[in-house]
Parts: C-alpha cells; structure tokens; sequence
C-alpha cells in the first residue's frame, strides 16, 4: 500500500480511481477497510483515498503525545498536500468527523466539500468522559476482544448483516492496545467545535444512520441545522456504520452530492 510520512510517522491509505481527490477519514477503533465499498463504487467519479490514521491500520503505532485531534488532522493536511492536491472532498466518520472538523478549521482551504456521517461538532460532557474512562478500564482489565463485542452490539443497527460484523470485528480486533487507549484520550479531550458550523461556506452533507444509538439522528438534524444550506441524508438499516451495513446506500448518498 502506497504511504507517506509525516511528523516522523508512516501513515499508510489505500487509493483508487482518477479525478479530483475525495478523502475518507475512518471512524474509531477502525481502518481504512471501512471504506473499501465507497472505494470501488466512487472511483469512476474521484481519485478515492482512506488512509489509516496514525496508530490504526497499517500505519505507525500512536507515540507518546497521543492522539489529538488535531495532530489526526495535520496528518490528513499532510496527505492532501503530498498526493498534490489543492484540496479535496473530506468524508468524515464518527471520529472521522471530528478530525474532519479540525481539519476545516486548522486547513479550510484542503477542504472541497465536507460530508459528516454519524459524528458530532460538540465536545464529550461529564458522563460521556466517565463512559471513556471507564472504557479504558475493561479494556486494560479484559483486553481488546471484550471491546470487539461490546463494539458490534453499540455500533451496529437492530439486524446487522453477517458481513458487518465481520468487518467490525475485524477492524476492532486489529487495532493496537495503545491506540485504543490513545484514541479513546483524544476524543475525550476533543474540543467542541460548534462554534464554526454558522461560517461554514462550504458544501456540507450530513449522514446519519436511523438506528445509530451511538450519535442518534436526532443529533445529526441538530449538526445540519447548524451548518447553513447543509443537507441531511438518513440511511434505513444502519446503525452508525453506514459504510459497511448499507454500503450501497452510503456510496449512493456521496454519488449524489457529489454530482449536485
Ligand atoms: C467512533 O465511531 O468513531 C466513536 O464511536 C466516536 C466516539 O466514541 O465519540
């Protein structure tokens, strides 16, 4: 797989098609693999690229600073500007998201279009932190395939393919001990980020999968109100994956966008 190094780190994407770059950023605890369907059907329409955030994937494990945001994001600035780009479509998941945002407010001129699936621009409360915390303590106590488990019945809709949760389990059970734990450190001391959402200038989409319990529709209704002339697709039978349990209809939802 092609790679790139930025701030020491190898960071290693998958890319596929021709045309203007579109960049999919992957949610947590998951890789590039979550894209690959989106990959395969976009890549008549875009010069398509998933890379693995550092730590995840085959990228190089997360170093002692941890997991910002922001450092997500510069890798990803880093990656536009390195495939010679002026700037790109950026698709955000979950986490994704939130480096998409960081994105958009450390780089705006990387930033094409912007599509948010199943993430939020706020920053966690006091209980979501606590959730994190002890997150961190089942992982360290019962290891990561307790986290695969919990994982597929949190993430995935009411009747999620077999194939979903292959996938699911795959990504969760490939990420590294001190990413998880880095990951789950950065996202709760993530910033909130509503306050750039009234200047947004650019073409937003907002995906929400119907059953997502993680981040629930009624919050990606909020996230597209706050962001003027955004659109918002909800995709039935997902839960917060869209991309692998309705990948037709996630892929169908960036064709149309993209072509408006
Ligand atoms: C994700 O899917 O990236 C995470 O569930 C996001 C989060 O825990 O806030």
């Amino acid at each position: 797989m092609p790679h790139l190094i930025a701030d020491h780190t190898t960071l290693y994407y998958r890319e596929a098609g021709e045309g203007p770059l579109a960049l999919f950023i992957h949610g947590f605890p998951l890789d590039h693999t979550l894209w690959l369907d989106q990959l395969r059907g976009l890549a008549h329409l875009r010069r398509c690229v998933a890379p693995d955030l550092r730590g995840f994937g085959r990228s190089d494990p997360a170093g002692a600073e941890g997991l910002p945001m922001g450092t997500m994001a510069d890798d990803v600035a880093a990656l536009i500007q390195a495939l010679d780009a002026d700037s790109a479509d950026v698709v955000g998941l979950s986490m994704g998201g939130y480096v998409a945002l960081a994105l958009w407010e450390r780089h705006p001129d990387l930033v094409r279009t912007l599509t948010l699936a199943d993430t939020r621009a706020t920053a966690d409360g006091a209980q979501a932190r606590e959730k994190r915390e002890s997150m961190i303590d089942r992982l360290l106590d019962r290891g990561r395939s307790a986290l695969g488990e919990e994982m597929v019945g949190a993430l995935l809709g009411e009747a999620p393919s077999a194939r979903a949760r292959a996938r699911l389990r795959t990504m969760t059970e490939a990420t590294p001990y001190e990413t998880l734990v880095a990951a789950i450190e950065g996202m709760k001391r993530r910033q909130d980020r509503t306050g750039l959402l009234s200047a947004m200038s650019l073409p937003v989409l907002v995906i929400t999968g119907e059953e997502d319990s993680v981040i629930p529709p009624a919050e990606a209704e909020a996230l597209a109100e706050a962001i003027p002339g955004a659109r918002l697709v909800t995709i039935p039978g997902s839960g917060h994956l869209p991309p692998i349990e309705q990948p037709e209809a996630m892929t169908r939802a960036l064709e149309e966008f993209w072509s408006s």
